[in-house]
């Protein structure tokens, strides 16, 4: 890639997964409104765009993914309602969700995987770089993961995505990468060039234990990766390997980003970002922190 690298406008988020993992919460509602203390899931995802100075999100959904598109939109009634009860400071929070950014939806019509998800976005990215983000994964804090990405491409002009070290015995949770120094005399250690990687291998074959975090910075060269990738685990179509092949073709970096990841897809990660939110809350953290010394667990 020879031209200078473009800005980084624009943001996948694939929201079409069924939730099982959350059953029977996700029965009849997506996985990505659930809320984490008074915000669903995906209200983190987006808000971690903005910061991160994306302002045009495709959100790829599927069936039953309505409330979704409902919590970005305007609510005209709710607002008059509020703002007819004096409560303006309401109003005003219900009206700024759904202008944060652009919102562009997209349907996923068949479960095909996580890398079909992103091919799904193909038409709305067009030929720029672009975030993934992978909506049950939060990282609060303030320096987002994605902005930290959005820098090295920026820099760099090549793909990047972000990992953190799991226990070994995990790593069939998710992608591990095989890595080596970016630059062995470069300041930045967490800077890590990518070899190749692996979905969710078993322990004893795992090439290391950084766990691919549901943060991606790519290339739009990744859209003939993905069309070139076949069914890998689980049959379906995985963006790992898609990133197998940009990582040998184009050369991708893995960054071992600064910051703590909650998978809130998963009960107890669930938990544990409710409770870690709870506490940071301005209105009711002291009191909640108080309730959780009481019960001395
Ligand atoms: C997906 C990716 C995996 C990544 C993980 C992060 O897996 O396929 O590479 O490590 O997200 O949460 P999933 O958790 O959707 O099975």
């Amino acid at each position: 890639m020879s031209e200078k690298p473009r800005r980084v406008r624009k943001a996948v988020l694939p929201a079409a997964g069924l939730g099982t993992r959350f059953l029977p919460a996700t029965k009849a509602q997506p996985k990505e409104m659930l809320p984490v203390v008074d915000k669903p899931l995906i209200q983190y995802v987006v808000e971690e765009c903005v910061a991160s100075g994306i302002d045009n999100i495709i959100i790829v959904t599927g069936r039953g993914k309505n409330a979704i598109e409902d919590h970005f939109d305007s609510s005209p009634e709710l607002e008059h309602f509020l703002q007819s009860k004096g409560k303006c400071e309401l109003a005003k929070l219900v009206h700024d969700i759904g202008n944060m950014v652009t919102f562009s939806y997209t349907r996923q019509k068949e479960p095909l995987g996580l890398g079909h998800a992103v091919l799904v976005a193909k038409e709305l990215v067009g030929n720029e770089p672009f975030a993934v983000l992978l909506g049950d994964v939060i990282i609060p804090g303030p320096r987002p993961a994605t902005q930290q990405l959005v820098e090295i491409y920026e820099s760099t002009g090549k793909g990047a995505i972000a990992v953190e070290e799991v226990p070994r015995a995990k790593t069939g949770l998710y992608g591990i990468v095989d890595v080596e120094p970016s630059n062995p005399s470069s300041a930045n250690s967490r800077l890590l060039k990518i070899r190749d990687l692996v979905e969710k291998p078993n322990p004893a074959d795992a090439p290391s234990n950084l766990a691919v975090t549901g943060r991606y910075l790519l290339p739009p060269e990744v859209f003939d990766c993905l069309e070139r990738t076949k069914p890998g685990r689980g049959g379906e179509i995985q963006l790992t390997d898609a990133l197998r092949l940009l990582a040998q073709e184009s050369g991708l970096y893995a960054y071992n980003y600064e910051g703590k990841s909650y998978d809130a897809g998963d009960k107890l990660g669930f938990l544990k970002a409710t409770v870690e939110i709870g506490l940071e809350n301005k209105e009711f953290g002291n009191e909640f922190r108080e309730y959780l010394r009481e019960l001395k667990v």
